[in-house]
C-alpha cells in the first residue's frame, strides 16, 4: 500500500511516500527555519502563509522522487493535530481536497503518534540493511522530545477482529515548556542563534558540563511530568546583569553584522568559556531529567525498549547518556536517525498506514486541532 503523509503542524512543510508503512521512497520537507531565523521563533500566521506557499511543489516533489504519480497512491495520511492552527489547517484542506477529488481513503494522524512510528521506522530500515540490528519490541516506553512537546506514554500493540492496533497510554508530560522550547529560549537569550537546540547541542561539547549546578527538578504530583520552565529562569538569574549578559549583547550586535547564515563553529568564536560552561551545564541538566524520568518509566511499567523521539531526540549528549544508562539496566533505547527525528511526512504516512490497514477512515468533518492529546 502506498501512502502519501503530509506533515504541517509548525514550520517545516512536509510530504513523503511510504509503502507498506515501512519502505520510505521519498522524504521532502521545506523548511521555514530561515524565515524565522530573524524572530528567534516560529511566528505562526507566516509559517501558514509559507506552507500555503510550498505545500503543491512539496507533495509534487515527493511524488517524483518516490517515481509515483498520484493514481497510484493508494491513501493519504495527514497530521491532525497538535500544532499551530494555521498551520495544520493547510495540510488537513489540502490533504482532503486531494483525497476526495481522487476518491482514495484518507486518515489523520496525531503528531505524536508520527513521532512514536518515526522510530518504529527507522528500526525496520536499519534492520532491512542490516538484520543484525535489534528488533525494537513493543511494549516500549517512548519519550516524544521536541521544541512543542516533551511527553512520555507507553507504546502496546493488540489485535483487534485480526488488525494490529497500536496503543497509546500517557504517563506524563511537560507542565511548563517543552525541552526544545527551553533550548530554543536560553540561545536565545545568549544570542546563540536559532533554533538553539543544535547549537547548543554543538556549544556544549566545548564548555565543562559540571561547571553549574542547577539542581535536580523535583516534580510534586505524577513523578514523571517534566518541567522546565524553573531551569530557564535559574539560567536567566545566572546571566542578568552579569559579564555573560554584556557577552550576549556584544554577540547579537555581532550578529547584525554577519551577513551569511550563522554556524554553530561561528558562535563559537564568539563565546567565552563561563558562556560554553552555562550551555554545558544547562544542556547537562535537561539531558539527566529527561533520561532519568524516561528510565523510570520504563521501569515501573517493567518495558525493557525505550523509543526516543522528536527534533531534541538528535541531541548527541541524549544519545550517548540513554545508550550508556539504558545498557547498563538491561534496556535498549532506540533513536531515529536526525532526518526522521524532526518534523517530517514520512513518520505520518507509517503511523496512517496501519491505522488504513486497520479500516480507519476519515470523512469530510476531519479537522486541524490544536490541542490533541494523544491515548488514554
Ligand atoms: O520535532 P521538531 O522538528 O518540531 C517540533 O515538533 O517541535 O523539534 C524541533 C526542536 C527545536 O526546539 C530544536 O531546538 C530541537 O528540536 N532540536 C534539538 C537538537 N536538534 C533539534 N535540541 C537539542 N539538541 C539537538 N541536537
Ligand atoms: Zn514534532
Amino acid at each position: 500500500m502506498l501512502v502519501l503523509g503530509i506533515e504541517t503542524s509548525c514550520d517545516e512543510t512536509a510530504a513523503a511516500v511510504v509503502a507498506d508503512g515501512e519502505r520510505v521512497l521519498s522524504n521532502v520537507v521545506a523548511s521555514q527555519v530561515l524565515t524565522h531565523e530573524k524572530y528567534g521563533g516560529v511566528v505562526p500566521e507566516i509559517a501558514s502563509r509559507e506552507h500555503l506557499k510550498k505545500i503543491s511543489l512539496v507533495v509534487d516533489e515527493a511524488l517524483t522522487q518516490a517515481g509515483a504519480t498520484l493514481s497510484q497512491i493508494d491513501a493519504l495520511a495527514v497530521t491532525e493535530g497538535p500544532g499551530l492552527i494555521g498551520s495544520l489547517l493547510v495540510g488537513v484542506v489540502y490533504g482532503k481536497g486531494l483525497a476526495f477529488s481522487l476518491c482514495k481513503p484518507l486518515v489523520g494522524v496525531n503528531h505524536l503518534e508520527g513521532h512514536i512510528h518515526a522510530v518504529l521506522l527507522e528500526n525496520k530500515r536499519a534492520r532491512e540493511a542490516n538484520p543484525v540490528i535489534r528488533e525494537a519490541e513493543l511494549p516500549a516506553v517512548s519519550l516524544v522530545v521536541s521544541g512543542g512537546h516533551t511527553s512520555l506514554f507507553l507504546v502496546r500493540t493488540h489485535q483487534e477482529g485480526g488488525r494490529l492496533r497500536f496503543q497509546y497510554q500517557p504517563l506524563g508530560r511537560t507542565r511548563d515548556d517543552a525541552a526544545g522550547e527551553a533550548f530554543d529560549k536560553v540561545a536565545k537569550l545568549l544570542a546563540l542563534g536559532y533554533p538553539g537546540g543544535p547549537i547548543i547541542d554543538r556549544l556544549a561539547r566545548f564548555g565543562n558540563a559540571s561547571a553549574l549546578d542547577f539542581g535536580r527538578i523535583k516534580m510534586r504530583g505524577n513523578p514523571l511530568d517534566f518541567s522546565f520552565s524553573g531551569i530557564k529562569t535559574a539560567v536567566l538569574y545566572r546571566v542578568r546583569g552579569t559579564a555573560l549578559a554584556t557577552e550576549a549583547e556584544s554577540r547579537r550586535a555581532w550578529r547584525k553584522t554577519v551577513t551569511t547564515r550563522v554556524t554553530a563553529d561561528d558562535a563559537r568564536s564568539q563565546c567565552s568559556a563561563a558562556t560554553l560552561d552555562l550551555v554545558a551545564s544547562f544542556q547537562n541538566a535537561v539531558v539527566t531529567d529527561l533520561v532519568e524520568r524516561t528510565l523510570s518509566a520504563a521501569e515501573t511499567t517493567g518495558v525493557s525498549t525505550i523509543l526516543v523521539t522528536g527534533g531534541v531526540a538528535c541531541n548527541s549528549l541524549l544519545r550517548a547518556r540513554f545508550a550508556e544508562t539504558a545498557n547498563a539496566r538491561a534496556m535498549t533505547a532506540f533513536f531515529p536517525s536526525p532526518d526522521l527525528s524532526t518534523d517530517n511526512a514520512a513518520m505520518i504516512a507509517s503511523a496512517g498506514y496501519y491505522k488504513l490497514a486497520a479500516g480507519e477512515r476519515a470523512g469530510l468533518p476531519l479537522t486541524a486541532h490544536a490541542t490533541f492529546p494523544l491515548g488514554q
